[in-house]
């Protein structure tokens, strides 16, 4: 992790940001670089540290040609991008708890007690909650690896797009996914930028803070 890293100032890193959405068709981000990447990202919180994340890389003409009827008018993102990132949340993350548990144990990372008493009551809770609490909870936690996924590009050089424009009712089935399992939570383009993004404002903290 964060071998590649190009741009390590934080305040360039968020300012910079913007959505960028014509890259340098060009341009290939290694297998290598994107898993780092991910890596580098999936150090985002996540409820009960499920990590529930799935990401689907789209890197070839093929599935691009694939995703291409499924991304409405987000077309110049797909075609030109470097990848195509499809974000899910997967519903039945505690699945891995023991395994994420036990790691945390053998790392010395976290006494065998607190692993136990942690492991009891996430999986006693989490299968039993309602599927729309699931869908919810999974759309939380990976939409914080998401943003952290954006700024990370932007360290290793790379600009990215955030979408919710495509046909969110079939990208798991097209892409081999369980949908039921698998809940769509956004895409993301990243390559090399071909055109600047545009800066765009926001409303001021005084607009969206309430102080009590
Ligand atoms: C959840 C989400 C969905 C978005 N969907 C799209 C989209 O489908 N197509 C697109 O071109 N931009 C999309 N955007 C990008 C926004 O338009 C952009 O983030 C916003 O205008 C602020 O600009 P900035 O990202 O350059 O700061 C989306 C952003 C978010 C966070």
């Amino acid at each position: 992790m964060f071998n590649h890293i190009q741009n390590n100032d934080f305040a360039s890193i968020v300012k910079g940001r913007r959505s960028v959405r014509n890259y340098d068709e060009n341009f290939k981000i290694s297998k290598e670089e994107i898993h780092e990447m991910i890596s580098e990202a999936s150090l985002a919180p996540s409820s009960a540290n499920m990590q529930p994340w799935r990401v689907v890389v789209v890197d070839t003409p093929e599935g691009k040609e694939k995703l291409r009827p499924l991304v409405r008018f987000n077309t110049l993102q797909n075609d030109t991008s470097s990848a195509m990132l499809l974000i899910f949340g997967d519903t039945q993350s505690y699945l891995n708890a023991e395994e994420i548990f036990n790691t945390a144990v053998e790392q010395g990372k976290m006494p065998a007690e607190v692993r136990d008493s942690q492991l009891q009551t996430i999986l006693s809770m989490f299968p039993a909650l309602p599927q729309e609490i699931k869908v919810e909870v999974a759309k939380i936690d990976s939409s914080l690896f998401a943003m952290q996924f954006m700024l990370v590009a932007r360290a290793h050089g790379y600009d990215t797009n955030p979408m919710a424009g495509f046909e969110v009712d079939q990208v798991a089935k097209a892409f081999d996914l369980d949908e039921e399992r698998y809940t769509p939570v956004m895409m993301i383009s990243i390559g090399k930028a071909k055109e600047n993004g545009y800066e765009s404002v926001r409303l001021s903290s005084d607009k969206i803070t309430f102080w009590r």
